[in-house]
């Protein structure tokens, strides 16, 4: 392969986490694949049905911050549905070429998942509707008077679109899937069945308050969750303890700055700021994602989500701003206008 192609080649895994590396984590099927029942009772009935008719499955659009099992579930679908899956990200298809050849490769009832579809350029959106309805694909040959378009016939497959940023996606994109999933974070009791697992395949022992504790230390988030779990290990080795401890969690999270809502040194960091510079907010996504030294899509993509579900932060037309809840959680004590200090005193005396 030359260096050229290397570069631009649709199918390159677009960024490799620890999780997705260790293979063992990922759930295979519909019944591994824990927690979000509703999404997957539903789900299971499309397959199921699809199955029986012969015929590919309806595309799928799932939405859902970072870490939440997009595509792992992209995967199982795959699976469950006995098909090929060919994966591939947005900001990988730089030109239509790129896509069309993806398309063409295709076998009947494939799965193709587009990661953060979100990103896709507009030429390359445009090609993806008439595969989506049609199953062709427009193709331009020769040039000027010469021109012709040819239609060239692909496979019917099911399109997989993943995004963290379901409102900036197109509406003639969104109008295409006939079935959206959307992620929400997970219950207390399904992060517990995740860990339990994931502790079962690495074949690690943990105390059962362990299990709990870091199940509410992880933001709802299976990745968190079994990056953590990792850690913790870690850290259990280094002791030389056989079993995770519900003391070895709390010095582990201790340790790694989580505190007990699962909030990352980052995440207080955010509230704090917002705070201590801005009096609570309002403030601009933008300037905030400054003054933390992140992204704004960073911000917007994996801090605000839990903040915001935490009842932590929220989002209004005119900026970020926290709520009563995070001065309680940082112990800070808020700022009163000299009317409520008016208000205070009368209630003190
Ligand atoms: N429902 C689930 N049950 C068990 N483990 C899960 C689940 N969803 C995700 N995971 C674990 O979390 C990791 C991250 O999920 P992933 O699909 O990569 O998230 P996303 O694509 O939404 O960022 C996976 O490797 C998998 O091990
Ligand atoms: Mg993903």
């Amino acid at each position: 392969m030359d260096k050229k192609t290397e570069n631009t080649s649709p199918v390159r895994p677009f960024k490799l986490e620890e999780d997705e590396r260790d293979m063992t984590l990922r759930p295979r099927n519909l019944s591994e694949f824990l927690g979000q029942k509703g999404m997957k009772e539903n789900l299971s009935v499309f397959i199921s049905t699809a199955k029986e008719r012969g015929e590919s499955l309806d595309h799928l659009f799932l939405i859902g911050p970072p870490g939440l099992g997009k595509t792992t579930l992209a995967q199982v679908v795959a699976n469950e549905l006995e098909t090929g899956f060919v994966q591939t990200s947005a900001p990988a298809l730089d030109k239509p070429k790129d896509l069309v050849g993806l398309l063409t490769n295709l076998k009947k009832g494939d799965v193709f998942f587009i990661d953060e579809i979100h990103r896709l350029k507009p030429a390359i959106e445009e090609l993806l509707y008439i595969a989506m309805e049609d199953y062709g694909i427009d193709w331009v040959v020769g040039q000027g008077p010469m021109a012709r378009t040819l239609r060239i016939a692909i496979k019917p497959f099911t399109l997989v679109g993943a995004t963290t940023k379901a409102g900036v996606v197109s509406s003639p994109l969104i109008s295409r899937f006939g079935i959206t999933c959307r992620f929400s974070f997970y219950e207390q009791e399904d992060m517990e069945s995740i860990v339990r697992r994931s502790a079962g395949l690495l074949e690690i022992k943990m105390e059962k308050d362990a299990v709990s504790l870091l199940a509410k230390s992880s933001r709802g988030t299976p990745r968190v969750v079994n990056r953590l779990l990792r850690r913790m290990r870690d850290f259990a080795q280094y002791s030389g303890e056989e079993t995770i401890t519900n003391k070895v969690v709390r010095n582990g999270l201790s340790r790694l700055e989580i505190d007990e809502m699962g909030l990352e040194k980052q995440d207080r960091e955010i509230l704090k700021i917002i705070i201590e510079r801005y009096k609570g907010g309002p403030v601009g996504a933008e300037t905030l994602a400054i003054s933390i030294g992140e992204s704004v899509e960073t911000l917007e993509d994996y801090y605000e989500p839990y903040l915001i579900q935490a009842g932590l932060l929220q989002r209004t037309p005119r900026g970020r701003m926290v709520t009563n809840l995070s001065y309680g959680h940082l112990g800070i004590v808020p700022n009163l206008t000299a009317d409520e200090e008016i208000l205070l005193l009368n209630l003190f005396n």
